[in-house]
């Protein structure tokens, strides 16, 4: 089958790679009809690539039909519908039950110190061949994939696997209170939807983001913008009566644009040969960290900073003096998906489309065509904001 595979920094090629089987009897293959790149890809891409394997199938935002299950299955049967969560996670053990479907105990990347396994994301989650290709192998199949109808298009339900949920974490960790202020670092998808579902749950969201046509897709939603810059605190808080706002949801990441330190460290470990490299992620501070730093410099005193972009240094520095003293709260963590997508499940299907999940692919296209589109995700050229990947080609 065709895949896309990692091969080095900034560098991935689609190859023809043996169909997936099954492994375990609650296994199901599933024969993937979209599948998304995510920003959380362009790390592999760029940073975490010394946790990459030459080959490595990429990707962790699938759906499609169900190809084949295994002997234990009894959940889902050929020719089913379903949403593949990034999320590896068995559903019974001592986490899931408690809602922490990301920190599975059974599927714990004990070997790398991490939580949950996850599709095509590296040494540090297991290694587990991703959903950008043809057919993807699902573990715990009567647990992760999400059943959906066959009316409406992938568009429409695509986006539970991974963006959506983890926007309406942002948010629900965010803690905004009734009345209040949210501010989203980063509108891009992860943030474009933070700052939609702040607005749907009644609150007043403000949107930071450097890219103009990004700023431009979260005004249609009624978002207020401004652009990333030095001032941006100081933006934020004349904009809120001098106080900042209450809660922020940072959806930059460690690749924040303005960070020349934290970019330094992540080019320096970019020549590193891959060991070293790994142990400079492991102890050193590698994340550019403007979007961070600026977050805790505006949020009011007492208020909430959710982090639902990804860090990934060890040491990286902190303003401790300032979080302790405007005595503020911090959640953060990959989301857990099963979490949530029985709650959004309706949202997405309503016929009005409230949080506008057709609005915000830019680009479908066939799966030979994932190269460019990861250079101009990452790049942010040719209006690129969400692709979708057809591995079955563009009619399906
Ligand atoms: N927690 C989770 O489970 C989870 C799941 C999916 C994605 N993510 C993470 O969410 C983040 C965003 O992902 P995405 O898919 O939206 O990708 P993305 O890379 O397109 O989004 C990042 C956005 O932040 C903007 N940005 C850069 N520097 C900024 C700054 N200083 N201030 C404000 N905005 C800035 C960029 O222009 C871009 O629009 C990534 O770090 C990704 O890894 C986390
Ligand atoms: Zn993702
Ligand atoms: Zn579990």
């Amino acid at each position: 089958m065709k895949a896309v595979t990692w091969q080095g920094k900034r560098n991935v090629s689609v190859e023809n790679v043996p169909d997936p089987t099954i492994q375990e009897p609650t296994d199901a293959i599933i024969r993937v009809t979209s599948t998304a790149i995510c920003g959380s890809d362009l790390h592999l891409y760029e940073v975490l690539g010394p946790f990459m394997n030459k080959g490595d199938v990429l990707g962790h935002e699938p759906m499609g039909i169900v190809e084949e299950v295994g002997a234990g299955v009894t959940n889902l049967k050929v020719g089913d519908r379903v949403v593949v969560p990034f999320n590896i996670s068995c559903g019974y053990c001592f986490m899931c039950k408690r809602g922490l479907q990301s920190q599975c105990e059974t599927t714990q990347v004990h070997s790398a110190g991490s939580g949950c396994a996850i599709y095509g994301y590296s040494e540090l989650y297991g290694s587990v061949p991703g959903g950008q290709a043809a057919f993807l192998r699902v573990p715990f199949a009567d647990y992760g994939p999400v059943k959906v109808g066959s009316e409406l298009p992938d568009e429409r339900y695509l986006y539970l696997s991974d963006i959506l949920p983890t926007a309406w974490q942002g948010v629900q960790y965010a803690d905004v209170p009734e009345g209040g202020v949210l501010a989203v670092y980063g509108l891009g998808p992860v943030g474009q939807f933070a700052a939609r579902i702040g607005k749907y749950l009644g609150h007043r969201v403000i949107g930071v983001e450097p890219v103009a046509e990004r700023r431009e897709m979260a005004k249609r939603h009624g978002v207020e913008t401004i652009d990333f810059s030095k001032d941006t605190a100081e933006e934020l808080r004349s904009m809120t009566g001098g106080r900042g706002p209450d809660s922020i949801v940072d959806a930059a990441g460690m690749e924040a644009h303005g960070s020349p330190v934290g970019a330094f460290a992540q080019h320096a470990v970019g020549i590193l040969p891959d060991k070293l490299a790994q142990k400079v992620m492991e102890t050193g501070g590698t994340d550019r960290l403007s979007a961070l730093h600026s977050a805790i410099d505006a949020v009011r005193r007492g208020g909430t900073v959710s982090l639902s972009g990804v860090y990934g240094g060890t040491a990286s520095p902190m303003p401790l003096l300032t979080m302790f003293d405007k005595q503020l709260q911090f959640r953060m963590g990959q989301c857990n998906v099963r979490r949530w997508t029985d709650e959004l499940l309706p949202i997405v299907e309503e016929p009005s489309d409230p949080l506008g999940v057709t609005d915000l692919m830019t680009h479908e296209v066939s799966i030979d065509e994932a190269p460019a589109a990861y250079k101009n995700f990452q790049k942010k050229t040719d209006g690129t904001i969400k692709v979708v990947l057809k591995p079955q080609g563009l009619t399906v």
